[in-house]
């Protein structure tokens, strides 16, 4: 098969998930190619990119899915899903909003995705400190009770994005 012409020891399947705007498109285009916009377009489909990384002497490629936040440009919810054996809940540390929604697509993750799925919840733009409206500790709170691995990343500063897809895809290997 192809992935064994490559090299590849394994594929593993992530998806971003979350509201509009919180950054998901680019946490991906950082970790899949260090780049970062500040103008960035809403998504509209389905975009996916890759990133082969070396795990424990196996190379494992990175297959990370990204949709639209917004319901009227959102794919088909079960082939998004299907096969997916991680997931990035994203919200935004600035709107509390994103952050309430977040046991919403939580519910979306657990009624369409393996149920082994990795989840991590992801607080992004952790650079806006100063317009923080989600307390770090109330999402470590949720994520405890939801049992979700929890970090605070910024795609814009490149804080714990590597840490944070490297971490799911080692709990996932
Ligand atoms: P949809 O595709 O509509 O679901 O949105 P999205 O979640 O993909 O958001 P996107 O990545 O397009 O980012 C939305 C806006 O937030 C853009 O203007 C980005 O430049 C900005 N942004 C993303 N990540 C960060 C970050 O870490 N810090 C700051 N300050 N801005 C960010
Ligand atoms: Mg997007």
């Amino acid at each position: 098969n192809l992935d064994a012409q490559q090299g590849l020891d394994y594929v593993f399947k992530l998806v971003l998930i979350g509201d509009s705007a919180v950054g998901k498109s680019q946490l991906l285009s950082r970790f899949t190619r260090n780049d970062f916009s500040l103008v960035a377009k809403a998504t509209i489909g389905v975009e996916f990119q890759t990133k082969t990384i070396m795990i424990d002497h196996k190379t494992v490629k990175a297959q990370v899915w990204d949709t639209a936040g917004q319901e009227r440009y959102r794919a088909v919810t079960s082939a998004y899903y299907r096969g997916a054996l991680g997931a990035m809940l994203v919200y935004d540390i600035t709107k509390q909003q994103s952050f309430e929604h977040a046991s919403r697509w939580l519910k979306e993750i657990r009624s369409h995705a393996d149920r082994n799925i990795i989840i991590m919840l992801i607080g992004n733009k952790c650079d806006l400190g100063t317009l923080r409206a989600v307390s770090t500790e109330d999402a470590k709170q949720f994520a405890q009770d939801e049992n979700l691995f929890f970090m605070e990343t910024s795609a814009l500063e490149s804080t714990n994005v590597e840490t944070a897809f490297l971490m799911v895809l080692s709990e996932i290997y």
